[in-house]
Order: C-alpha cells, then structure tokens, then sequence
C-alpha cells in the first residue's frame, strides 16, 4: 500500500462519505410514492385435488399454465423503513389442462395484493432492498371451457374468490434522484375451488394455486 499515491489514498478514505452524501437526497421518507412498471410473471407451483363427479372421486387431477402481463406496483412510506405495497397487473390468463388428457378451460384472474414492507437500509442508500408480507385477494372471471371439453358436455365453470397470506421480496436501485430499476418476487397462498357440470351432473375439483410472481420494472418516485 505504500506506493499508492497519497492523493488516491485520500480520495479511497473519502469516498464513502462522498458516496452517502451524494445519496442522501435520494432515499426513501416518509410520504414519498414510488410507483413502478414491468413485466410481470404468475408461475402456479399448482397442488389439485382429485375432480370429483357428483361426488365421486374420479382420478383426474388438473394443471395451471404460466402467465406474463403488465405489472404495476406502488409504494407508499409510511417511514424511511416501512413502506405500504400493492402489487396490480393486466388480467391474467391461464390454461387449465386436465392430466392425460389435454387442454380444459381458460380462466382470467387478477390478483391484487396488499403488503406491509420493510426497507431495512434506511435513509443514505441508492440500494433499497426490501421484504414484505400481507394479503392476496385473487378474483376469477372469464372462466370458459374449450370447445373440445364443451362438445363433451363440460358447461358452467366458476371458480371460488381467494383470500390468503402474501410475501415479498424486492430491491430498487436509485440510478438517479427519482428513477429506480426495481426486481420482486411474491409468493401468494391462492387457493380456490372449481365448480362445474358435465351435462347435468355437477363436477368440482379444489386447486391450491399457490404461484410465485416475478417482476422487473422501471419505477418513479414522486
Ligand atoms: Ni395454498
């Protein structure tokens, strides 16, 4: 270390103070908004039950595809460490297939979720990494059989509304005073119940969804 010029040798010791002042004006406070855009991705990790045919147990289960829309999400500071998030999308859309036999139906969801976050780092730092936990409400629309399963009698599919425990982790990034690149990913507790009939005879099937939600995103704070 002795060779190091003695003006960088300074600049090194500085730095860090340099770096915190010059970050100081763009940590998050109490009362700031970030709100953030991006790609955002439902991966279901699906558990089926079997579906059942007027009662009876048959040994069909089902599957839930993924799904990538347009992901909106928002921060408001309740603190310099705690931050109120909400995660809202574009509906998604998801193939249901039924083991062994192929494509079934089509559903649409959407899932807001509501969490409580925690900026562990505070004021003085461009890098803000976050956890949150809360609530995901997950409503169902749209729900159409297609038209092979429909040919064969499969009518009036509805899913049950969904209310569970949500968690999160993120990072945004400060690239200046109000832009942050911003990456999260939530897992949601998404359970639901399918009602339908074949012909006359009522069929349902219980699904817990449970997906992983990934995004990345470009975000603002105001
Ligand atoms: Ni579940």
């Amino acid at each position: 270390m002795s060779r190091v010029p003695q003006k960088l040798s300074a600049a090194i010791l500085l730095a860090p103070a340099l770096l915190a002042a010059s970050v100081t004006a763009q940590a998050y406070e109490t009362g700031d908004v970030i709100l953030r855009a991006g790609a955002v991705a439902v991966d279901p990790q699906e558990n089926s039950g079997k579906v059942k045919l007027d009662g009876t147990a048959t040994d069909l289960e089902v599957g839930v595809d993924s799904n990538v829309q347009l992901g909106l999400t928002g921060t408001f500071m309740l603190s310099d460490k705690l931050g109120l998030g909400l995660l809202a999308a574009t509906p998604f859309k998801h193939t249901i297939n039924l083991n062994g036999v192929g494509e079934l139906a089509e559903i649409k969801h959407l899932p807001p979720t509501l969490t409580l976050q925690y900026f562990p780092l505070g004021s003085g730092s461009a890098l803000q990494p976050y956890v949150g936990a809360g609530l995901n409400y997950t409503t169902f629309f749209s729900e159409d059989f297609k038209s092979g399963p429909s040919a064969g009698g499969f009518n009036d599919l509805s899913l049950d509304d969904s209310w569970g425990l949500a968690l999160e982790a993120g990072v945004d990034y400060m690239l200046t005073d109000n832009i942050v690149v911003n990456a999260a990913v939530w897992y949601a507790d998404i359970d639901t119940e399918a009602n339908f009939k074949v012909g006359d005879i009522p069929g349902k099937v219980s699904v817990d969804i449970d997906p992983y939600v990934y995004m990345v995103g470009l975000g603002y704070k105001f």
